[in-house]
């Protein structure tokens, strides 16, 4: 179902709430290390901007346990980098609700911009941000007329500042990023254009089941990659050495083997080493013949060209989760190889990927402008690639 967005509403001289996701990466001394998510939810700000509206920002960063933990956790510097990047003062309130937030919020003229403290340093006293506490919901809601949500990172979680609001409000409507994630995702879910390939990694099986029961109804390729290749040839009889291999998840990767009719590939070999270190000695080893004192880092170049066989004819490609240890340059090449030929459908086909290490990995080797969408949510990507419905956009109103 289509859902009202910032382009439904009118939004001039009014008091605009908008939940972002601004969990963003700092180091000790409280420096922003990647910015890639406060500079995807610029449009809409902008776009509040110019509307004439009041605009409220806020969002959560990092999980507040500890009094100590707001020191660390502060949107101060976040406020700070938002105002370099739409070049204007951004007004920050170091509170999550009381008399100066209040005072500071109905002072704001159109076009002003304000943020406030972090979400969750109302989860000292009984998580009541994360717990979607229904008096902070409520209060949130009262500061505003209307309200956006654009945190797509954070659409997994039924909090105050998404769920708790959006039914406190009488307008809650998607922003232009939550509205491109669902589009780009949503849309390669729903009604992919085809052959539409996924191409899933990263170490373990037991992360990724739902995210491949659920692909496996939609895609016409499943490529696995990855530490989880290594359960699935387990399943398949071959002796995968020191490999990761989740024992307890065999029986499970045989149902999906078989369940998956053809669909699931594997490809032929894989890299090896002796152990998981940069400068370990690097083998090619056919499926049937990885050694017993060697373990699987990466894909090997018959499964490489395996897989890029079957993505140059996509039309739609998911992708989530890198297909070997890429960090390690020797074994980064099977990574790099999948974000290659993705990069080489760009104009010719929806490429798409999850958030988190995939997104990591596409920076990693500068192709970032080369794909259709790389979504800002880890978590959130991952449950929506499983299928389900996530109470960050469950919440917004439908058109
Ligand atoms: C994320 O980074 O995945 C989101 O911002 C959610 O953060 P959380 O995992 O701490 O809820």
């Amino acid at each position: 179902m289509a859902k009202k967005t910032l382009r439904d509403i009118e939004l001039k001289d009014k008091k605009v709430l908008v939940r972002v996701d601004f969990n963003v990466p700092l180091d000790k001394e409280g420096n922003i290390t990647d910015d890639t998510r406060i500079v995807a939810a610029l449009p809409t700000i902008e776009y509040v901007i110019k509307a004439g509206g009041k605009a409220i920002l806020f969002s959560h960063l990092g999980r507040i346990k500890t009094e100590a933990d707001k020191a660390t956790n502060s949107m101060r510097p976040v406020a700070k980098r938002l105002g370099e990047l739409i070049n204007k003062d951004v007004i920050f309130v170091g509170q999550t609700r009381g008399k100066e937030l209040e005072d500071a919020i109905n002072a704001l003229k159109p076009g002003d911009v304000l943020m406030f403290e972090n979400t969750r340093f109302e989860d000292l006293e009984g998580k009541k941000e994360s717990g979607n506490d229904p008096e902070l919901g409520k209060y949130w809601a009262s500061l505003g007329d209307v309200f956006i949500n654009d945190a797509f990172g954070t659409a997994h979680r039924a909090h105050a500042s998404n769920v708790g609001i959006s039914s406190n409000i009488k307008e809650a409507v998607a922003g232009l990023l939550l509205e491109k994630e669902i589009n780009f995702i949503g849309g390669a879910l729903e009604n992919p254009e085809r052959p539409f390939v996924a191409i899933l990694g990263g170490a373990k099986v037991s992360d990724k089941i739902e995210v491949i029961t659920n692909l496996l109804k939609v895609a016409d390729k499943v490529l696995i990659g990855g530490g989880m290749a290594f359960t699935f040839l387990k399943a398949l009889g071959y002796e995968v050495g020191k490999s990761l291999v989740e024992l307890d998840k065999v029986d499970l990767a045989k149902e999906l083997l078989e369940k998956a009719n053809g669909k699931i590939e594997l490809g032929f070999d894989v890299l090896t080493g002796k152990a998981f270190d940069a400068n370990t000695e690097v083998n090619v080893r056919q499926f049937n013949e990885i050694p017993e004192d060697e373990m699987g880092l990466d894909i090997g170049p018959k499964t490489v060209e395996r897989f890029k066989e079957i993505l140059k004819d996509a039309k739609t490609v998911v992708w989530n989760g890198p297909q070997g240890v890429f960090e390690m340059d020797a074994f980064a090449n099977g990574t790099k190889q999948v974000a290659l030929a993705l990069a080489d459908l760009q104009g010719k086909a929806v490429t798409i990927v999850g958030g988190g290490d995939s997104a990591a990995a596409v920076a990693k080797f500068n192709l970032e402008d080369k794909f259709s969408h790389i979504s800002t949510g880890g978590g959130a990507s991952l449950e929506y690639l499983e299928g389900k419905v996530l109470p960050g956009i469950a919440c917004v109103q439908d058109k």
